[in-house]
């Protein structure tokens, strides 16, 4: 019998449940993945409140890595042994094994563990996204990314900086802060402490950003298109601190003829080309060594309520994993 973190309804941490789950076999485009390495996100925390809403009962989880151990019908690009991984779900990566489309993963690279291809694949697919397409970051450029110290936002910064932009990240405290300027970031402000949108003036000369990353959400995004250039971007990718209201268009006139954005992953890797050149762009920042990260905090799979906990407080940094 496989065990599986399951909610039967939503809440907080509490509803998460150490299950027996039946995986079955793989049906046709599908193989049955024996998960090692599971990777812990923002969205799972959505999901779990009720914030995005699911079917239920359902297995948690968009992210993993693990090995195939049984293939379906007319998969032939994967055997079995393959060391695969994956970061876009379906939902149900929060199990010891589990059942995926063939379609839905990649081969892991050689030089990349599975707590690391867990660590990286959703959130550093996120970042790749963010800053070679939604808004296509050149050398030179000055940008603003919220919680510069997080999981998304290690990935990011580091990458920013390897594409020679001078990086201002905010952050909750002292310590992320140091955190932040090791990992690519040229600026820290603690938006808990400071006046975020005076610092960006400040430091940009008073000219703005061409760019912001904002996934804090409710207690940031006013402030956020403040620090925008004329013409900026403001790139709303999610919510941690609560969901942002709905915006008079005319706001984005007044504050100089912004753009505005709502991206998820899903509309930058929706085909099989899209997911690939996504993914081996990240594969190749890390394999160079532009990039660099390790799982930050890990925690066994069945104790996911904790690190459900611990993301909500706002007390992990970088990546989170749960082995399996
Ligand atoms: N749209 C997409 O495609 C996509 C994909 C991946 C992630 N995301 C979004 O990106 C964000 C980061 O995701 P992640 O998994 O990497 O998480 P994370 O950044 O590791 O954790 C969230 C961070 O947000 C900051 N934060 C600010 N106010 C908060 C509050 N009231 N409650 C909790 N946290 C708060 C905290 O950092 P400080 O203490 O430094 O403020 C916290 O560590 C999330 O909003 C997530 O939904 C979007």
């Amino acid at each position: 019998m496989t065990k599986a973190i399951r909610i039967h309804r939503t809440g907080g941490p509490e509803v998460m449940a150490w299950e027996d789950v039946e995986v079955g076999a793989p049906g046709t485009g599908e193989v049955r993945l024996k998960q090692t390495a599971i990777g812990l996100n923002y969205i799972d925390i959505y999901h779990r409140s009720g914030v995005y809403k699911t079917p239920l009962p359902m297995c948690l989880g968009l992210e993993a890595a693990g090995v195939v151990e049984e293939l379906g019908d007319g998969v032939s690009e994967l055997r079995v042994g393959d060391r695969v991984c994956y970061g876009t779900g379906p939902l149900g990566a929060y199990s010891e094994a589990r059942v995926m489309p063939a379609e839905k993963l990649l081969k892991t690279p050689a030089g990349i563990d599975d707590k690391q291809a867990a660590a990286i694949m959703l959130q550093g697919m996120t970042a790749q996204y963010l800053i070679r397409h939604t808004f296509r970051v050149e050398p030179g450029m000055t940008v603003l990314f919220h919680a510069a110290a997080g999981g998304v936002g290690t990935i990011a910064c580091q990458w920013l900086k390897h594409l020679g932009a001078t990086v201002i990240g905010t952050v909750g405290s002292a310590e992320k802060a140091e955190l932040a300027k090791a990992n690519g970031c040229d600026h820290t402000i603690n938006y808990t402490t400071e006046n975020f949108v005076e610092r960006v003036a400040e430091i940009t000369g008073g000219a703005g950003v061409p760019v912001v990353y904002d996934a804090v959400g409710l207690a940031t995004w006013e402030g956020s298109l403040d620090c925008l250039a004329r013409r900026g971007m403001m790139v709303i990718f999610g919510n941690a601190s609560g969901m942002v209201p709905s915006i008079d268009p005319m706001v984005l006139n007044q504050k100089g003829g912004l753009y505005l954005t709502r991206p998820s992953i899903v509309h930058y890797t929706a085909t099989r080309d899209e997911l690939v050149g996504t993914a081996n762009e990240l594969f190749e920042v890390i394999g160079t060594g532009a990039v660099k990260i390790a799982a930050r905090q890990t925690y066994a799979l069945k104790d996911a309520a904790q690190a459900h906990r611990d993301l909500e407080r706002r007390k992990t940094t970088g990546s989170t994993v749960l082995l399996a």
